[in-house]
């Protein structure tokens, strides 16, 4: 199958894209050097340059509260007009199917955990994502507005909060895990974390994504978003120590409580996607992190000279 994933060589692209060249695909991931999709003159020429049958839209601006709260509108506009344009042309290139990447950060700020995507339109998201959040959340009003009136089979998902080899260890834009992981790795003495460590997140690993979005493009064909998650809710606070037992950091965790701490509470009702297509992560918390820090470890010269800290 002639498959296309938009962001291809980006952090959860570049699993999928492994994944599926296993699996026999033939696969084209798009670039941003090559596709700006926010220009509808590149994702119209990726489309016909590539002709695919299925589409995995990964691409995105994405990053950590530090990025978002720089880039409100740039993050919405990029992910807004990146999603309309691969919509359209999923359309008009009668794609067989069309996945795209939603994200957690489109669920109201005090939505009751674990979210269950019944509750996703019951009130705004936390400030500092709603931008991201709510352009996200408007490609899945889309994405159903061309199922009902087109009949384009396109899906979407909502995954935690990712994490795992290649992650972004900028940083400026990166999230939590991977911001803690080189602190820590990187610091001594001392860290200086935002907010009060009392926010709880969901993690899924990367790979355990990757199979979430295999098997719903096999075998989800509806309307409904669907969550991607494991059910497993950690403060910022046990994150942080865990990470610093894992990474041997015995410096000191001061916490910088004037910096927000952004959505107070985070876990996906993960029954949904386990009934319509039998998805289930796989991979405990402390396993995913062992493997994340093992990477960067590996890698840290090279990510210090791309970014120093
Ligand atoms: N990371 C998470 O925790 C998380 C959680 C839930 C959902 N998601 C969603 O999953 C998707 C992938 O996220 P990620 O963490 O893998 O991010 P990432 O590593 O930053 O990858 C995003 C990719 O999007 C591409 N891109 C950005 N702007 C573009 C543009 N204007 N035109 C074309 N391509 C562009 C980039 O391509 P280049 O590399 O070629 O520059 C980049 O590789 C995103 O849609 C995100 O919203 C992520």
């Amino acid at each position: 199958m002639k498959t296309l994933v938009t962001g291809g060589g980006g952090f959860l692209g570049s699993h999928l894209v492994a994944r599926l060249e296993t699996d026999g695909h033939d696969v084209a991931a798009a670039r941003r050097a090559d596709y700006d999709l926010t220009h509808w003159d590149d994702a119209e020429r990726l489309f016909r340059e590539t002709q695919p049958e299925r589409v995995f839209h990964l691409a995105g601006e994405v990053g950590g509260i530090g990025a978002n709260r720089v880039n409100p509108g740039r993050f919405w506009y990029a992910n807004l007009m990146m999603g309309a344009h691969i919509l359209e042309l999923s359309r008009e290139h009668s794609i067989d199917k069309l996945v795209i990447a939603g994200t957690v950060c489109a669920y109201p700020k005090f939505a009751p955990v674990p979210f269950r995507e019944a509750d996703l339109w019951d009130g705004y998201p936390e400030e500092t994502n709603a931008p991201y959040g709510v352009a996200k959340k408007s490609i899945l009003v889309g994405a159903q507005a061309y199922r009902e009136q087109y009949g384009l089979d396109s899906i979407f998902l909502l995954p935690a909060n990712l994490y795992g080899p290649r992650d972004n260890f900028d940083l400026e834009t990166s999230h939590v895990i991977p911001g803690l992981i080189r602190k820590m790795l990187d610091n001594a003495e001392r860290v200086t974390l935002w907010g009060d460590g009392s926010p709880t997140r969901e993690f899924l690993y990367v790979d355990d994504c990757v199979e979430g979005l295999v098997l719903a493009a096999e075998r989800y064909d509806g309307a409904d978003a669907v969550n991607l998650g494991t059910g497993a809710e950690i403060s910022i606070r046990d994150l942080a120590e865990l990470i610093a037992e894992l990474t041997g950091f015995d410096g000191e965790i001061e916490w910088d409580s004037s910096m927000p701490n952004g959505q107070p509470r985070r876990s996906l009702d993960a029954s949904r996607a386990r009934e319509l297509f039998g998805f289930e992560a796989r991979t405990p918390l402390r396993e995913g992190l062992e493997r994340t820090i093992a990477w960067y470890r590996e890698h840290a010269g090279a990510i210090a000279t791309a970014t120093p800290s």
